[in-house]
């Protein structure tokens, strides 16, 4: 039998990539406040601020599941690779996840630190507002965010090799890389 990723890790892997591959053309929006009044006459008055609470919401909830998915990881490590990868392909591997899991987690912190050093508020779904973890400093705010837009550029370059590797494991090679993280049947892989 090929051993797959607990069910628990898999669900969090697909949740984490839907909400990080949402958020990154989200944010673009912010970069230029230009966008406001286009944007609020797409969508109506308000609108460029509610968007703004809503990234800052998901931010959030990734947050909260890359804590969950740091604790998966320690009870549950990852299945043994059968067939073995090839040395160099293992080491791209763990180092590449290794990077997404620092960065999902730095990003959304400097997120959070950068908006509380402008001491705007971070209101989670409209539930609860999340507390400031800065010291109110306009300029200290700027370099956090500068910092939270480059980690996020960070996350799409990786993503962007981590899909494209993903599909050439299931593509090309056929293995059963893809295999371990999904839910579905079995894909046939040849030279095992
Ligand atoms: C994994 C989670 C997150 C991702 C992938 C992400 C991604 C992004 C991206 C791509 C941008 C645009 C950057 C640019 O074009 O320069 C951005 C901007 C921004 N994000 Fe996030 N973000 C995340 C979490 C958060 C959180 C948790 C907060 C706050 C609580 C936040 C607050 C902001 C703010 C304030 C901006 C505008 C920055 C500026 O004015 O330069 N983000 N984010
Ligand atoms: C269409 C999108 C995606 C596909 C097809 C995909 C595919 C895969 C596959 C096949 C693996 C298993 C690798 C192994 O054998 O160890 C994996 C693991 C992983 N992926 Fe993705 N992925 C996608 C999106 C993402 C995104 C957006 C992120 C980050 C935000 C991400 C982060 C990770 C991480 C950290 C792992 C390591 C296993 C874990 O702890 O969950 N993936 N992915």
């Amino acid at each position: 039998m090929i051993p797959r990723y607990a069910l628990l890790r898999r669900v969090l892997h697909w949740i984490v990539a839907v909400l990080v591959i949402g958020m990154i053309p989200g944010g673009l929006i912010f970069t230029e406040f230009d966008n406001r009044d286009a944007i609020e006459g797409l969508f109506g008055a308000g609108s460029f601020n509610r968007f703004y609470d809503l990234h800052k919401s998901v931010g959030v909830v990734v947050l909260a599941l890359m804590a969950a998915r740091v604790g998966a990881m320690l009870v549950w490590p990852a299945p043994a690779r059968t067939p073995p990868l090839s040395p160099p392909v293992r080491l791209a591997a763990t180092v590449s996840h290794a990077a997404l899991y620092v960065l999902l987690i730095v990003t959304p912190l400097l997120g959070w630190a950068g908006v509380s050093a402008f001491r705007a508020p971070i209101p989670v779904f409209g539930f609860f507002e999340m507390p400031p973890i800065a010291p109110q400093d306009r300029e200290l705010s700027r370099w956090l965010l500068d910092l939270h837009s480059a980690c996020a550029f960070a996350i799409a370059a990786l993503v962007t090799i981590h899909v494209a590797a993903a599909f050439w494991h299931r593509n090309v090679r056929e293995d059963t890389v893809f295999y371990r993280i999904g839910f579905g049947r079995r894909r046939p892989t040849p030279g095992e």
